[in-house]
């Protein structure tokens, strides 16, 4: 039978966060939004500031208890903030979350990578992030994106890839898995938000997009799709997933690393 849950959605004023705080809500959930702005928490996630206001305003909103926590919030800009929030903002939120969804009867986490995990990555970035070292990532970052934007794009993939390594990494830990709590990320192929309206807008923003990440299922998607998985691993339903990174992508992922799976 299903209950009705408290849940953190971060990303939630837009695009896919925006829509699963609206699934969400559609089937009796109470929802906490976080954003920069036009939702319930309105702070930014790339400062310490933010991210402490966000973990108090969510304890007091929540009374102190939330059964899920959905990590969406992100940027694909070349620019340093990119690696802030999509990284060290995803983490800060899970990891700070994680003592009000330990007071869960049935907690879950879930947070967004990408397909864009799978392109060219900055190797010196990547070892930041997994050291957790923000000040260095973001100076790395910073000279990633002094050299233009198609070299800025690495920012963007590779802070998606240390995401989903962090998941991996994380999930089966005592803190997660040890303590009922299922964490696991998605990995979208071309979603149509905000985020690549600008891109999808001209014949040949599309033709050179669907070079670069071809869908053979159904191409593009909304915000809806990755939305409906999202409230899926976060449901009670999902009670043994752990650590997957499971990609939404029109089959992108299946082209591109074949038969491989690992
Ligand atoms: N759209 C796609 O094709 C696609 C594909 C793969 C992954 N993703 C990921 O999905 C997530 C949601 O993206 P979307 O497509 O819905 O984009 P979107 O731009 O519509 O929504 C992202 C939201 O995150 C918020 N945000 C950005 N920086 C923030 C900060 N510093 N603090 C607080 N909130 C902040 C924005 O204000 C916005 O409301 C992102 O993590 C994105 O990287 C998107």
């Amino acid at each position: 039978m299903t209950t009705q849950r408290t849940y953190v959605v971060t990303g939630a004023a837009s695009g896919i966060g925006k829509a699963s705080k609206e699934l969400l809500e559609a089937a009796g959930n109470t929802v906490i939004g976080v954003d920069l702005r036009d939702t319930d928490i309105n702070v930014d996630l790339t400062t310490a500031d933010g991210r402490a206001t966000m973990v108090a305003q969510a304890t007091e909103l929540s009374g102190g208890r939330v059964d899920a926590v959905l990590a969406i919030a992100g940027l694909s800009a070349p620019i340093p903030a990119t690696a802030g929030v999509n990284y060290f903002g995803a983490i800060a939120t899970l990891e700070g979350l994680r003592p009000l969804l330990a007071k869960s009867d049935a907690p879950r986490a879930a947070t967004v990578a990408s397909m864009a995990s799978l392109h060219p990555h900055d190797d010196a970035l990547l070892e930041a992030f997994i050291a957790g070292d923000e000040p260095k990532a973001i100076a790395r970052a910073q000279e990633l994106a002094d050299l233009g934007p198609e070299v800025g794009y690495m920012i963007y993939s590779t802070s998606k890839q240390a995401l989903a390594r962090w998941v991996r990494r994380t999930a089966p830990t005592a803190e997660w898995a040890g303590a009922g709590i299922p964490l696991n990320a998605i990995a979208p192929g071309v979603i149509l938000t905000p985020m690549t309206a600008e891109l999808v807008a001209t014949e040949e923003g599309r033709k050179q997009l669907n070079e670069q990440v071809p869908m053979p299922l159904n191409g593009p998607a909304a915000a809806i799709v990755p939305a409906e998985l999202l409230v899926w691993l976060t449901s009670e339903q999902n009670s043994h997933l752990c650590g997957q990174v499971i990609f939404v992508d029109g089959g992108y992922d299946a082209v591109t690393r074949g038969e491989s799976t690992w």
